[in-house]
């Protein structure tokens, strides 16, 4: 075990973040009224290049005017390879809206990306006298971004949590699939005759939950684009909840209840750890370091797992 203790990532609800074209400015209020822990107010790939300035000033009227709420708001811009994303920065950052809580940054490929982000954005809060230094979320949605997704995780304080971009991941990776997320036809084993689906997006996933780990940043799930599906949602949802993130996209209002109700650890789960701790305080004060508990072993390790889900638990509840 390493003497550094892992840092924890911030302490607020993040099980699904509700992504809304900047362009479509009807969208907002309802966005607003969702159960959506988070906002992400997108002014990339899903607003056309000719209506980016526009969408850039929706965004801001919706900071200023529209009743988020307890929401985290985010903003995404546009991606660093492009000639708007400077531009989105400093019109966020110069507006005074008083409501903006994190930048999205999507393609991320190295952490200089973060860094470059970063400094504009020091140099504009100074400039500006902002109170709060805007947090940050980054996208991992290259080959790049999974290849340095350890200094991406570790590129900046403001850093709060990263996403898994599966469909630019998956063009970027020259994966043969147009499908965003989920259960991908060809990527089967065959045994006995019979096939077994796998899931493609597991080791970016897993890569992805330790750099946010090791770095106390949140890792999240990104989109699944078949919203008629929600079985399929869901499917996708629980793997990563078992591998450790936080939590899910939702790119229509359908899918915020399943992420909710996937991240949200169930009555069932927080019972059993509370009983998990209940029976190491047992076994603590008779001396031992394991027990039994429902015919299974329990043991130290068991009650940082249980911790997990108990503190989870109560940042829900508030
Ligand atoms: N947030 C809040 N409400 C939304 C919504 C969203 N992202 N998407 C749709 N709705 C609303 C619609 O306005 C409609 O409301 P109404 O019942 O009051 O008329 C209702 O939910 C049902 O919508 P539906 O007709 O099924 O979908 P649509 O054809 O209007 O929109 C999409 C479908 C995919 C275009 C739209 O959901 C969308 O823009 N999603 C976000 C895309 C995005 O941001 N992508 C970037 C990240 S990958
Ligand atoms: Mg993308």
């Amino acid at each position: 075990m390493s003497f550094r203790i892992q840092p924890q990532p911030i302490a607020r609800p993040n099980r699904c973040q509700l992504f809304g074209p900047g362009s479509n400015t009807k969208l907002f209020e309802k966005m607003a009224a969702s159960a959506a822990d988070v906002i992400n107010l997108d002014l990339e790939d899903s607003v056309a290049p000719d209506d980016k300035p526009q969408a850039r000033k929706n965004v801001i009227a919706a900071l200023r005017d529209v009743d988020w709420g307890n929401k985290t708001i985010s903003v995404r811009i546009n991606s660093l390879d492009s000639s708007y994303w400077y531009r989105d920065v400093v019109d966020l950052l110069e507006a005074d809206t008083g409501r903006l809580d994190l930048i999205m940054i999507p393609k991320v490929g190295c952490a200089a990306d973060v860094y470059a982000v970063d400094a504009l954005a020091t140099a504009i809060e100074a400039a500006t006298g902002r109170a709060k230094p805007v947090g940050f979320e980054v996208i991992i949605e290259s080959a790049a971004g999974i290849a340095h997704v350890e200094e991406i995780a570790a590129a900046s304080s403001r850093l709060q949590a990263m996403s898994l971009g599966a469909a630019d991941f998956a063009a970027s990776m020259g994966m043969q699939t147009t499908g965003i997320g989920g259960t991908q036809e060809n990527y089967y084993m065959i045994r006995n005759g019979v096939q077994h689906w796998s899931d493609p997006w597991h080791w970016a996933q897993a890569a992805i939950v330790a750099a946010c780990r090791t770095h106390g940043v949140l890792p999240v799930d990104g989109p699944f684009g078949d919203f008629s599906d929600e079985d399929g949602y869901r499917a996708q949802a629980r793997r990563s909840a078992t591998l450790g993130m936080v939590g899910k996209w939702a790119i229509h209002p359908k899918q915020i209840a399943l992420a909710n109700e996937v991240f949200t650890p169930s009555e069932q789960a927080v019972t059993e750890a509370r009983e998990i701790l209940a029976a190491m305080e047992h076994a603590k004060a008779d001396g031992a370091g394991a027990t039994v508990y429902k015919g299974r072993l329990v043991d130290i390790a068991s009650i940082k797992q249980a911790e997990v889900i108990v503190k989870q638990a109560e940042m829900i509840v508030g």
